[in-house]
């Protein structure tokens, strides 16, 4: 089956979809990163994202993959680890501005298609349900409470972070609204999405009740 997982940042998403990928034996495909990987290159290459032609050449020449590595799933662009590089407020906050573009949409449209095309896997997004997959064949939509979700990221970045929690909440905030009010495949639940609040529910209890979900799928 292909499962999809959609919702805002820090809703638990990428902890529930790796463990519940697990669970099933299947594959799991973070879609952000592919994002990130996109906003990695603009930075690298000096490219200024409201550049039309700088952005589609850079995209033409796009080679992002995941590799299973001893580390576990790795990002490479054009075979080089950027795994450790993309996580930086700089590129999280670039990688939002570059997902609102068409162009990158469109170029990251067929690269996720191709990776789901043998099923058996879990991606998490922001428009799995919605755009690229519409025939999922179980489509979860993953929130919770601002403050809760600011929270969680917020330890997540550890000590090292430059970020206080305040910063932390205010850069989601916008972000929120930011990939929520966009026009290219906005932030938004599938018609026939199933909500999942996370905001009192621990990581177990989250993939416990979409496991239940999944496998009465299943069995339909
Ligand atoms: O999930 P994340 O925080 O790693 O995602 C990074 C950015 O990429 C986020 O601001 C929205 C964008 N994104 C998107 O537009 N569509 C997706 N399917 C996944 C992420």
């Amino acid at each position: 089956m292909l499962i999809v997982i959609d919702g805002p940042a820090g809703a638990g998403k990428t902890t529930v979809s790796r463990a519940l990928a697990e669970r099933l034996g299947y594959k799991y495909i973070d879609t952000g990163a592919l994002y990130r990987g996109v906003a990695y290159e603009i930075l690298a290459r000096g490219i200024d994202p409201d550049d039309q032609d700088g952005l589609s050449l850079l995209l033409t020449n796009l080679d992002l993959r995941f590799e299973r590595t001893a580390e576990g799933m790795r990002l490479f662009s054009s075979g080089t680890d950027i795994t450790d590089y993309i996580r930086t407020p700089q590129i999280t906050m670039l990688a939002s501005a570059a997902s609102a573009k068409p162009v990158v949409r469109q170029a990251l449209l067929d690269l996720q298609r191709g990776m789901g095309k043998q099923k058996a896997a879990v991606f998490e997004g922001r428009d799995m349900g919605t755009v690229v997959f519409p025939d999922a064949d179980v489509k979860f939509f993953l929130t919770a409470d601002l403050k809760v979700r600011a929270m969680r990221r917020f330890e997540e970045l550890g000590r090292t972070s430059s970020q206080s929690l305040e910063q932390v909440e205010n850069d989601m905030q916008i972000r929120d609204s930011d990939d929520s009010s966009r026009e290219a495949s906005p932030l938004k639940p599938a018609e026939d999405a199933i909500q999942v609040d996370s905001t009192d529910k621990t990581v177990e209890v989250v993939v416990d009740e979409m496991l239940d979900i999944v496998q009465a799928a299943a069995g339909r």
